[in-house]
């Protein structure tokens, strides 16, 4: 999700509004992706790095975080969705893990789409914590390094339980995964829109998803 600091800039705005219109652009996107009835659907919120930004706007977007969560769990917990976060959520506040964690044990029985959400997430970090889970083992003595298999790798990731990737869609005309499911990435199709992410609707995820399935997904196998 890229693009609502420029879309707030176009518009003479805080960049706090473009966050405020991105959460509508969450809305939206989420509502389609269950008419269209999306197995999994994962959103980039945060990223590992984006705690760089300014003190005001991390704190905005963490305000915003607390405020979707409050407003929309009633409707994630009727709409038969099921919460699920990557990242390591667990180094944010307290009470923003405390309110995940509620959420995550009131939607575990659902069994309709899966809403995955990028907490505190970067490819390199979720690959890193695996990486020091399997040395730990190794040290005393649970595995050797040959047990360790592409299985096992994607089994000790965050995004464990998740179905494959199939398809990226990044907006605001940026052509990079700034470290986003980097392990996972490695046969999924890539689609990039210059759409801004407060723009976003399920019209675009429908073009996306258009794109998609015109592609020929080959593996690596000719
Ligand atoms: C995405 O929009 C917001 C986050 C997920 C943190 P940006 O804040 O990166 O917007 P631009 O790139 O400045 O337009
Ligand atoms: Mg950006």
């Amino acid at each position: 999700m890229d693009g609502n600091g420029r879309w707030a800039k176009k518009r003479h705005l805080p960049r706090a509004m473009g966050h405020k219109a991105g959460v509508e652009a969450v809305r939206r996107t989420i509502r389609a992706m269950e008419d269209f009835g999306l197995e999994a659907l994962t959103l980039y919120a945060f990223s590992s790095e984006n705690w760089k930004r300014s003190e005001e706007e991390v704190s905005d977007l963490m305000g915003l975080l607390r405020f979707y969560i409050k407003q929309d769990v009633e409707e994630l917990v009727a709409n038969n969705i099921r919460l699920h976060v990557i990242g390591n959520y667990k180094a944010m506040a307290p009470d923003i893990v405390k309110m995940i964690d509620k959420v995550l044990e009131r939607t575990a029985d659902n069994t309709g789409t899966i809403l995955a959400v990028a907490l505190n997430y970067g490819g390199q970090d979720e690959i890193l914590r695996a990486a020091r889970g399997f040395a730990q083992k190794a040290a005393i003595g649970e595995i050797v390094p040959e047990d360790i298999t592409e299985a096992h790798m994607a089994s000790a990731l965050d995004t464990a339980k998740l179905p494959p990737l199939d398809l990226i869609i990044r907006t605001s005309g940026e052509r990079r995964l700034s470290n986003f499911l980097l392990w996972q990435a490695a046969y999924a199709e890539l689609y990039f829109t210059d759409t801004l992410w407060p723009d976003f609707g399920g019209d675009h995820l429908k073009a996306a998803l258009q794109d998609f399935a015109s592609r020929d997904r080959r593996y690596g196998g000719r």
